[in-house]
């Protein structure tokens, strides 16, 4: 029975965290902890889920009736990937997939994301489909709206284009920024909050102040398309300062917290050039731009104050095919 491994990277928000949400640009980078998805065809019609890292084994349906029924949450991006792939491309095939991880879901890398398109790529693989990265792009990004209702889709192009990218929802601009390297430290704060949350009282507060919310929009959008130059022009030193700007106008949004803050001034304090929160804000992770020299310091100085360093290298290479 034909067997396809996929794997796909999880990724850093560099810049523009929220106002992508709302139209505006952000640049993502993809990271070196990937997510692997291993796709066999069976011989009889049912859809099997092993994913011990989502503490789910054997679950087990007729593929006949995925999408339908309770969905347990543990599944739910897997089999809605599956009930959209089937209404393109109907099958009466069962099939078994397994998932395997770098990284802890907790980091806010882009577990959910990453491990969608590795799906959807291996299922493609091992139905003899073909796909572009706009069909898997399409696929996996109406998949995770159907799930977890917003979203701007970033994570989902990092983890199919891989690089650098300056990016515009839903994927309407996808382009690689071209850089050789990207000297990143990364801290978590060890709390994890959910990114729909945030993103709604993001939305709350915008109703109640559109004004001010889009002035910060905009301010982001300027942050970007000077980031991105300094991103290019490999100015370490212009990319942190860009960094702290964006982190100020991240707490002007009310997303940042004591615990961000706390990481990002004991990194700049250490040596980095700017730093700022990655992601959604109020916990996760956060990043600093710092200089090889200056990384060990900028490390210990995160993990002295109650966070834990990680090590990621940045600019990894998107969805790949494994196995076959
Ligand atoms: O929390 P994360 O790492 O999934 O990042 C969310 C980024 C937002 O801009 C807040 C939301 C989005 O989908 O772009």
């Amino acid at each position: 029975m034909k067997k396809v491994t996929a794997s796909a990277p999880g990724k850093l928000l560099l810049f523009g965290d929220h106002a992508v949400v709302y139209g505006h640009p952000c640049i993502v980078t993809a990271i070196d902890q990937r997510l692997s998805a291993i796709v066999e065809l069976r011989g009889d019609n049912l859809f099997t889920v092993n994913a011990v890292d989502l503490k789910v084994v054997a679950y087990q349906k007729s593929i006949a009736t995925v999408g339908q029924g309770e969905i347990p949450k543990a599944v739910q991006f897997l089999e809605t990937i599956l009930e959209q792939f089937l209404l393109q491309h109907p099958q009466k095939t069962g099939i078994t997939v397994s998932t395997q991880s770098d990284f802890s879901s907790q980091f806010g890398f882009g577990s959910s994301s990453a491990v969608s398109v590795a799906f959807a790529k291996a299922l493609y693989a091992a139905f003899g489909t073909d796909a572009t990265k706009e069909d898997l792009f399409k696929l996996v990004y109406q998949s995770i709206l159907k799930v977890q209702k917003v979203g701007s889709g970033f994570d989902v192009a990092a983890a199919i284009w891989g690089g650098t990218l300056y990016y515009v929802t839903p994927a309407k601009v996808v382009e690689k920024i071209s850089i050789t390297s990207l000297p990143l430290a990364v801290g978590y704060t060890g709390l994890k909050v959910s990114t729909a949350k945030i993103v709604q009282e993001v939305a709350v507060a915008r109703t109640k102040d559109l004004t001010r919310i889009d002035g910060l929009f905009q301010r982001s959008t300027e942050i970007v398309e000077q980031a991105r130059a300094a991103l290019e022009a490999a100015n370490w030193s212009e990319v942190g300062h860009l960094m702290n700007q964006n982190q100020t106008l991240l707490a002007e949004l009310g997303v940042s917290s004591p615990e961000l803050y706390r990481l990002i001034e004991a990194a700049k304090k250490a040596g980095a050039y700017g730093a700022k929160l990655s992601g959604a804000g109020k916990g996760d992770c956060m990043i600093a731009v710092v200089e090889a020299a200056q990384k060990n310091q900028v490390e210990a100085a995160i993990n002295q104050t109650g966070g834990q360093a990680l090590s990621v290298q940045p600019n990894a290479e998107g969805v790949r095919i494994e196995k076959e």
